[in-house]
């Protein structure tokens, strides 16, 4: 949530940078661009660090994430990261040994992805405008399939076992639940929860959700809630998206419903999200990936992580600022560019930052 923000003395915030693969690095130049106009504008400080963690390191180093990495990253006020994912290292070594390490290490038990969709030229749902498209997933990021939990028995061959669990405690799903009630109860439109999950085959884990939704619930009377399975909510998206206001679910299905919402708001160029620590430090990160095929080019829409530096500064309490930025990122959508996708914007990486700044 947010922190209080004290005006009377000038905030020196500090941010780690990771810009990490592929575009991450320019990606990340043009947010840091604007970032650095608004410290100006709003009457704020930082001090950015430089972290290489990525697939180019690793190929050079052996090393994934060095063990001093997370007490370092405890240092700072927040973090802002570009993509990880080399198209020469094998799936899972960069994902698991730094993108999920720092969330489960840092406890950063929240996924927060709002879907937004600012010009319905870029929806590819017929029929459907910005009034439609505006919600928020608040994804559980610390639990589910993503703990790890399992293994392989008689590995390569014929009678080969593999058990991937799905670990959902107690714990762990309330304080995710009651994030997304707070965050429903402070910014929502229409002050509406709705759970996603599977109670009709996941009969064990999302039993624990309901019950702990309902539960919690009784603490926010002034929030409706409602339930949906995920199936048909991968439906009501493309469908009905306009009937959603705060959805909160478990890691693996917020991570495929968050990719089917970033669709429906035009696609990865403009999806934006945040791994949140609400007590500690929290990294923020266009969810688009590293986009090989498109490095060095300047040809990749550098919005997604403009809209991760907006969510980066309204977690530290600088709101103003924020809500300047996803404004001025609105009115250059609206106005300038003629695609979300990468190389059809009718501008450059750089140019289409420099825009952002000018309608600070
Ligand atoms: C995301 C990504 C990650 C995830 C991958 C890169 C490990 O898809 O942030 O949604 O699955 O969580
Ligand atoms: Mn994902």
């Amino acid at each position: 949530m947010n922190r209080p923000c004290r005006k009377d003395v000038m905030k020196n915030y500090k941010i780690a940078l990771i810009p990490g693969d592929g575009t991450g690095p320019e990606v990340i130049r043009e947010g840091m661009k604007v970032l650095a106009a608004s410290a100006q504008k709003f009457g704020f400080k930082y001090e950015a660090t430089n972290f290489d963690f990525g697939g180019a390191r690793y190929l050079r180093t052996g090393e994934v994430l060095p063990e001093s990495a997370i007490a370092d990253f405890k240092k700072f006020d927040a973090m802002y990261l570009g993509a990880i994912g080399h198209p020469d290292v094998k799936p899972g070594i960069l994902e698991k040994g730094i993108l999920l390490k720092l969330r489960f290490d840092l406890n950063q038990y929240i996924n927060l992805r709002p879907v937004q969709l600012f010009d319905e030229r870029f929806c590819p749902l017929k029929g459907k405008t910005p009034a439609d498209i505006n919600f928020t997933v608040v994804r559980e990021n610390s639990e589910g399939l993503y703990a790890g939990a399992g293994g392989n028995l008689f590995k390569n061959t014929p009678q080969e076992v593999a058990i991937q669990e799905s670990i959902n405690t107690r714990f762990g799903i309330e304080r995710c639940v009651r994030y997304a009630y707070e965050y429903t109860r402070k910014y929502s439109r229409k002050k509406q929860l709705t759970l996603c999950g599977k109670t009709n085959v996941l009969t064990y884990a999302f039993d624990l959700w309901l019950r702990t939704f309902e539960a919690v619930g009784k603490e926010y009377a002034d929030i409706k809630t409602d339930y949906a399975h995920v199936d048909a909510i991968t439906m009501w998206f493309v469908k009905n998206p306009e009937w959603f206001d705060v959805i909160v679910t478990d890691n693996m299905f917020g991570d495929i419903i968050t990719d089917l919402a970033a669709m429906i708001q035009g696609g990865m160029g403009i999806a934006a999200g945040g791994n949140i620590n609400p007590q500690g430090v929290s990294m923020f990160e266009p969810i688009g990936g590293s986009a090989p095929k498109y490095t060095g080019q300047n040809v990749i829409n550098p919005l997604a992580a403009i809209g991760a530096g907006a969510l980066l500064l309204r977690e530290l309490g600088e709101n103003q600022a924020a809500d300047a930025i996803e404004k001025a990122v609105r009115l250059v959508v609206t106005t300038k560019i003629k695609d979300l996708a990468a190389g059809k914007m009718g501008y450059s990486t750089t140019e289409v930052g420099d825009l952002v700044v000018k309608h600070l």
